[in-house]
């Protein structure tokens, strides 16, 4: 297993569109391998491949207080949306220290592969719903950061690559 790097908004690879996995195979449970480890070393609650580089539509989750209930999601497509919305604040491994409000549904279904390539349908709601839609936004090369107003973004986006700057010297 390894840690993988973390593409930074505003890299432009962040905005490329995912494809399908074709097949889950040894090459595709050695990348979820890393990726569920580089999740967890971030501390973060999700990861979608997007955000290291790999453009196929995989995305690993775990919201789980214990950081013990991982979930794989391939080629995830959404079959449900509830009609509530509701404002969550997120944040980003791709966009580090910033958090911000995004508007996302209540609750989702999906269906998916998992790591073994078998079928599942996922109901998910609340934190689990906020971070499906998130990871799957990813996979389109969308940033939640898009949400918010041109100001607020550039700001960002400013604010990005000049900690990224401190940190290169
Ligand atoms: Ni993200």
């Amino acid at each position: 297993m390894a840690l993988l790097p973390i593409l930074r908004f505003p890299d432009p690879r962040l905005h490329t569109v995912a494809k399908p996995v074709p097949t889950v195979d040894a090459r595709m449970q050695a990348l979820i391998a890393d990726m569920l480890e580089t999740m967890y070393e971030a501390k973060g609650i999700g990861l979608a491949a997007t955000q290291i580089d790999v453009h196929e539509r995989l995305i690993v989750i775990d919201v789980s207080e214990e950081r013990d209930q991982a979930l794989v999601l391939i080629n995830p497509q959404v079959v449900w949306t509830s009609a509530e919305t509701h404002l969550n604040e997120e944040g980003c491994l791709s966009v580090p220290g910033i958090y911000d409000g995004v508007e996302r549904f209540d609750a989702v279904t999906v269906s998916a592969l998992d790591e073994k390539g078998n079928s599942r349908v996922v109901q998910a709601e609340d934190l689990l719903a906020v971070c499906i839609q998130h990871e799957m936004d990813h996979l389109m090369g969308k940033v939640f950061v898009e949400y918010l107003s041109p100001l607020k973004r550039n700001r960002i986006k400013k604010k990005m690559l000049k900690a990224q700057r401190e940190e290169a010297q």
